[in-house]
This record gives structure tokens, sequence and C-alpha cells, in this order.
């Protein structure tokens, strides 16, 4: 049973191998690839008292319910799946939130370590000679969120223990341990910035007074500093996106952290190749730029692995979605990112069959009709984007929930926002676009 269902996971990799190789491949291209998975939240108690589940569960499925955090077997499911579909990728980004959503009285310290602890074996296990670059999410601390980047028994367990095979570097290694951030050259020229965005996340009491925790942005004005001046281009990876969420109007960051986030990524847009976050769990991209839209970097938030299904508030449930994981094709020499296939596993089919089946949901540059996914491709879906109920916002709609199904409840109010925080970073600018988007 179980090398049955191994078999099939290889055989329909094998189809979406070929299907990924025969894609037109612009000439002088080293095309590379890394995966970006997030959010596993493993909950240890999935199907007993499932603790992380946020209303009652009839009958939970072996795979998971989007009532609940993920169960091991969804977990080991996904990363094996990557492993069958795409084996030997030059890195992973790893975006964090490894343990359930389950309220602190009933978790603590230990249990949170063991869920990263399992998490990060079980990467291992499957990629044992891949880099992967992991950064924190908000729901990797205990209590969540809580962090002011010098927990230092926290931060030593995991940089030291858990993650330094792939961090390598001791000097990164201690920045790791001082403050959850660290840098990795993951190629010839590229590097990756594991930026620990909880430390500006407005859920974080600790950091609620603080100006500049772990002087983080002294860190990373001098590590895309040199960068530049290496000739080096950097991938920004990190949990909390600095961007304004869809289909909310909010800062996810406080508002001492956001100005100067996006002053300092802007300033130096021409090292940063793009940015990669998550913490959303849906499907979004956006560009990052001021006002005079100087400075522009193109931002993607990947869906997270786990099914449960979020509150948009306290009467309101977010939309169903699926577990996905992001394949990135990229240039090697320049870093340059060429496209994504977003792959998805229809949860209540897994559940109903006994066996996950993987499949493509899109590619990226086929879904959008552009050529790579820079800040110019953005804008010209941007642009098509426009006109609401057009194809491309249609599509954007329906991907960010993560499903094959069209978003027949996609509302002119939703688009407006998808469009607007889409390329605006000031929340007041955002609000003004999305009233004139409505009166279009
Ligand atoms: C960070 O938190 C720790 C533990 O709660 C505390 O001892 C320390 O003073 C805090 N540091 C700052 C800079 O707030
Ligand atoms: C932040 O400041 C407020 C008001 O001065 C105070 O009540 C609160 O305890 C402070 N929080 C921390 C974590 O220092
Ligand atoms: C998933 O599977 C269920 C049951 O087989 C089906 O009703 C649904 O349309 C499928 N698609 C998505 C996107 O969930
Ligand atoms: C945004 O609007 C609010 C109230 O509408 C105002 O208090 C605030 O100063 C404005 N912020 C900016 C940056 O314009
Ligand atoms: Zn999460
Ligand atoms: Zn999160």
């Amino acid at each position: 049973m179980l090398e049955l269902g191994t078999f099939l996971v290889s055989f329909f990799a094998i189809l979406i191998c070929v299907a990924i190789e025969s894609r037109h491949t612009p000439a002088n291209v080293d095309k590379g690839y890394f995966w970006h998975v997030s959010d596993f939240h493993y909950d240890d108690t999935y199907g007993k008292e499932g603790q992380s589940c946020g209303f009652p569960v009839l009958e939970p499925g072996p795979f998971g319910d989007a009532a609940c955090d993920a169960p091991l077997r969804l977990i080991e499911d996904s990363i094996k799946t990557m492993a069958a579909i795409k084996p030997d990728v030059d890195f992973i980004l790893w975006t964090g939130d490894n343990a359930a959503h389950i309220p602190t009285p009933k978790f603590s310290m230990e249990r949170n370590l063991y869920m990263i602890q399992t998490t990060t074996s079980a990467i291992k296990r499957m990629f044992p000679h891949t880099l992967v670059v992991p950064s924190f999410g908000n729901h990797d601390f205990y209590p969540a969120d809580n962090t002011n980047g010098t927990e230092e028994g926290f931060y030593k367990v995991v940089c030291q223990n858990m993650w330094s095979t792939w961090i390598q570097d001791p000097k990164q290694i201690q920045t790791c341990k001082s403050g959850g951030f660290y840098s990795r050259l993951v190629g010839h020229k590229l590097r990756v910035l594991a930026v620990n965005t909880v430390l500006y996340l407005i859920e974080n009491p600790k950091t609620k007074n603080l100006t500049n925790p772990s002087q983080q942005f002294e860190w990373l004005e001098a590590t895309l500093m040199a960068a530049r001046n290496a000739g080096e281009k950097v991938i920004v990876s990190a949990h909390v996106p600095p961007t304004i969420p869809s289909p909310s109007l909010f800062y996810w960051f406080y508002e001492q952290y956001q100005g100067p986030y996006v002053q300092l990524m802007t300033k130096f847009a021409d090292v940063i190749v793009a940015h990669h976050y998550a913490h959303e769990h849906s499907d979004t991209f956006k560009i990052l730029q001021n006002e005079d839209e100087t400075g522009a970097s193109a931002v993607f938030l990947a869906p997270s692995v786990t099914p449960l299904r979020g509150h948009k508030s306290s009467t309101e449930l977010l939309p169903n979605h699926n577990p996905g994981v992001r394949l990135v094709e990229y240039d090697k020499r320049t870093g340059k990112h060429l496209g994504y296939t977003q792959f998805y596993t229809n949860i209540t089919g897994a559940n109903s069959h006994g066996k996950t089946h993987w499949k493509e949901l899109y590619s990226f540059q086929d879904a959008y009709d552009v050529s790579d996914m820079s800040v110019s491709s953005l804008r010209k879906i941007f642009h098509k984007m426009a006109q609401p109920f057009s194809a491309p916002m249609m599509q954007y709609c329906s991907f960010y929930s993560v499903t094959d199904t069209p978003e027949e409840e996609c509302t002119l109010e939703e688009q407006a926002v998808f469009w607007c925080a889409g390329q605006l970073t000031n929340l007041n600018m955002t609000k003004e676009c999305v009233k004139r988007y409505m009166h279009l």
C-alpha cells in the first residue's frame, strides 16, 4: 500500500518534471531551481484532542482538516512530494511557523521545540544533501509572537543544534543565535538574507516599545551594502511580510518598523532580485515600493502547508484553502527569477481517497503571460488587473486560496484591495485607492 503510494507519487512527479523541463528556456540562461515551503503548523494532537482545531471537526480526515493544523502525515507527504517532483534543487527557502495554533495555557517551550525539531528532521530526512535556508515565524516562539531577539536559550537550541549544518558559517550561526537572522550564500554571487521579521510583528508584545530590536536594521544595511560591493544579488526571505494584507487592510508591522523597513529595502532594490514571505497562508504577489515608485522590488507570498482556515473577523472565516508548495525557476548567473510552479493537493479529495494527489495549480509565467517574475512583469499584470473582473484579476482571486475552482465570490471590493495593496505600501493611500477602484 505504502509502496504503491510512493510509486504513484514518483510517477506523477515524472510527468510534472517533463512538463517543467519542456517549457521554453531563453538562450544565455543557466536555469536553477529552489523550493519555497512554509507554515507547516504541526499539531501533534490532530485526530485526538486536536488542540489547534478552531471549530469542531466531526470526522478528522487522515491528511488534515480546514478547522485544524497539519498532522505529521500531511507534513511528511508534502516534503516527500517536493523530493519526488524535484529532488535536485539548489536550495530550499523555508519561512517558518512550525508549531500549531495551540493556546498558550495548553502549550509549552518543550513542545514548541519538539515541533520545530520534527519538521527540521523531516526535511533533513527527505532532502539529506540539500541546502535549506530557514527563517523564524511567529509560531516558532513560545508564547507565540513573543520575541525580542535576545532569548538566548531558544535561539541557541534552534540555530546551533538544529540548523547549523545548513547555516554552516560560524559567524552567521552567531548572528542567528543573537537575533534570529543570518545570511547564506546559495550560489555564485547569490545570497539569501533570512530576516527575522517577527521582531516587527504588531502582535509581538516584546518589541512594542523598542525601535531597533537586536540591531537588525544595521545588520540588514551592512549586509546589503557588502553584497552590492561584492557584485552579489540578494533574495530576501522572511516570514511576516512588510506589505499590506488582502483582503483586509492593515500593517503587519508596528509603524516604527514599517517605514524604515520599506525605506531600507527600496534603497537596495538594485541588489534585491526578489522577496519571499509567507504568514498569510495564501498566495499573492505585490510590488514593494515607495509612493514615488522608485526602488521597486517584486514580493511573493507563498501559501501554507497547513489547511487551517483563519478568521477574517470574529464571525467571518477566511476562504477554505488547500496545502501548497512552490517551485521557483531562476537564472543561476544573475539570480533573476524566471517563473514558478505552484503545486497543491486537494485536501478533501486526499481524505476521501486515503492518499494525496499533488498536481500543478498553475505556472506563474503561463497563467499571467509574462516572461519572468520581475517588477516590470508585475506592473504589466497589475495594469491588466486595473480592469475589475478581468481574466488576470479572476485568476489572482482564485489562486489566492490555492484552489482549482474559479472564485465565484470574488467581490469588487476584494478585487480593489488586491489591486491597491498589490502596489502600495502606505495604508492611507491604499484606502484611497480602494475607493477609486470601486467607483470605476
Ligand atoms: C528581551 O526579553 C528578555 C526576556 O524577557 C529580557 O530579559 C530582556 O531585557 C529583553 N531585552 C530588551 C532589549 O527588551
Ligand atoms: C510599553 O509601554 C507601555 C506604556 O508605557 C507599558 O504599559 C508597557 O508595559 C510597555 N511594554 C513593554 C514590553 O515594555
Ligand atoms: C476537491 O475535491 C472535492 C471532493 O472530491 C471536490 O468536491 C472539489 O471540487 C475539489 N476541488 C477543490 C479545488 O477543492
Ligand atoms: C492616515 O490617516 C489617519 C486617519 O485617517 C491619520 O491619523 C494618519 O496621520 C494618516 N497617516 C499618514 C501617514 O498619512
Ligand atoms: Zn502561519
Ligand atoms: Zn505566521
